[in-house]
């Protein structure tokens, strides 16, 4: 047994750290030994395109794996604050040390992602949690699969995709990916090995700026006529996945999975503008009704937890302690003093309070 993970050694090295746990002494000594959190190591970084760099991670012994398509929540310290979000995992399972992969675009004033792209370096440290998500092959490999990405969006896919050639198992796979132009095609290369080393892999990438072309039925039809016989994922910009939904959902296709990097949103109707009031601070800010409580929160200087900041993950749960809240994906207002509430996914309604 690991003298560390000795429990009797732990308490007595619990009493000798006081007030400091013998984690804080652990991880000081290698960040990737902590028993309370699952770290990881950058290893490399690789810039993909002029706005998106693979990050490699040595993720530490607490680490269980991942099943190719699911995603992770890194959470780092960006300007001194930790910020989490989701990144999926692009790299297949079982390399050398459980290392990983994940590639980051930059997003306009996004913190995180251009912190990962300006700022993050070989040696840091980040910590992740357990992988997540259901956007994955499933138990059986189909025969006949249809991948539909756009833009960052290709990074579960190609996990996928990488995961079937690394274990032979690529199926009859027709792929669209659109980018605006071929510089903007991230994993340019590696698609290229793949298509070249798998024939039964029918790449087609659409640049959109270019071409014009979109995700449409016609085009969907054109570019693959069977494509209700495969069973299909798809991960992009929001437009597209609703579209994608709204065209399988008219049909008896095989199954369509989607991945969402936002939350769906519905377009809102009158709003009701009011006055947050974040009740451990004392803090009042004005609100505009259509701007989650997170985003208000963060824009005041506090630092809420948080994880997906799209309603899945319930890492940003508060109380509301007065008025009423508007869940953002679906338009309805709703709540009671004491509710819980997923902060990244509600905007006051008028008047509101909550435990912030
Ligand atoms: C399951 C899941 C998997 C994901 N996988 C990846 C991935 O593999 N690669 C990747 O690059 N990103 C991925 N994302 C998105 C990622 O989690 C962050 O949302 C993104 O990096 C922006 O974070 P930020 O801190 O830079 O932006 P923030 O500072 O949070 O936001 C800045 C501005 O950008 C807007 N914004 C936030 N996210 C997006 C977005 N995705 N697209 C457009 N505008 C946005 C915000 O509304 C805000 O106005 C994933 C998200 C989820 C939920
Ligand atoms: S941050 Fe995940 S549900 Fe709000």
């Amino acid at each position: 047994m690991n003298l560390l993970s000795n429990p009797r050694t732990l308490q007595w090295l619990h009493r000798l750290a006081t007030p400091l746990v013998p984690d804080d002494y652990v991880e000081l000594v290698n960040p990737l030994w902590s028993t309370r959190a699952i770290n990881a190591r950058v290893v490399s970084t690789t810039r993909q395109t002029a706005d998106a760099t693979t990050v490699r991670l040595q993720p530490s012994h607490r680490w269980t794996g991942f099943k190719p398509g699911q995603y992770v929540r890194v959470s780092l310290s960006v300007n001194g604050i930790r910020q989490t979000r989701c990144y999926s995992i692009c790299s297949a399972a079982g390399e050398v040390n459980n290392c990983f992969e994940i590639t980051v675009k930059a997003i306009a004033d996004g913190r995180v992602s251009q912190h990962v792209n300006r700022a993050l370096q070989v040696g840091d440290v980040v910590e992740i949690s357990d992988a997540q998500g259901a956007f994955t092959w499933g138990a059986k490999m189909p025969e006949k699969a249809l991948f539909i990405s756009a833009g960052s969006g290709i990074t579960p896919v190609m996990g996928m995709a990488r995961d079937a050639a690394r274990n032979g198992v690529m199926p009859n796979l027709v792929w669209l990916h659109y980018a605006p132009a071929s510089s903007e095609v991230i994993f340019a290369e590696a698609l290229a090995t793949l298509q070249h080393d798998h024939p039964q892999l029918d790449l087609q990438i659409i640049h959109t700026r270019l071409d014009g072309e979109h995700f449409s039925e016609k085009t969907l039809a054109q570019r693959c006529p069977d494509w209700q016989e495969r069973s299909a994922w798809a991960c992009g910009p929001g437009a597209m996945l609703d579209a994608a939904e709204a065209l399988w959902g008219q049909t008896t296709a095989q199954p369509l999975i989607t991945e969402r990097f936002q939350a769906k949103t519905v377009t809102l109707g009158d709003l009701t503008r009011g006055t947050l009031r974040f009740a451990a601070t004392g803090q009042q800010v004005e609100v505009d009704g259509k701007t989650s409580i997170l985003e208000t929160a963060e824009a005041a200087g506090l630092t809420p937890q948080c994880g997906c900041r799209m309603g899945i993950c319930h890492g940003c749960t508060v109380k509301l302690k007065a008025g009423q809240v508007r869940d953002l994906r679906t338009g309805k207002c709703f709540g009671e003093e004491d509710d819980l509430i997923q902060i990244c996914v509600c905007a006051p309604a008028g008047d509101v309070e909550v435990a912030l």
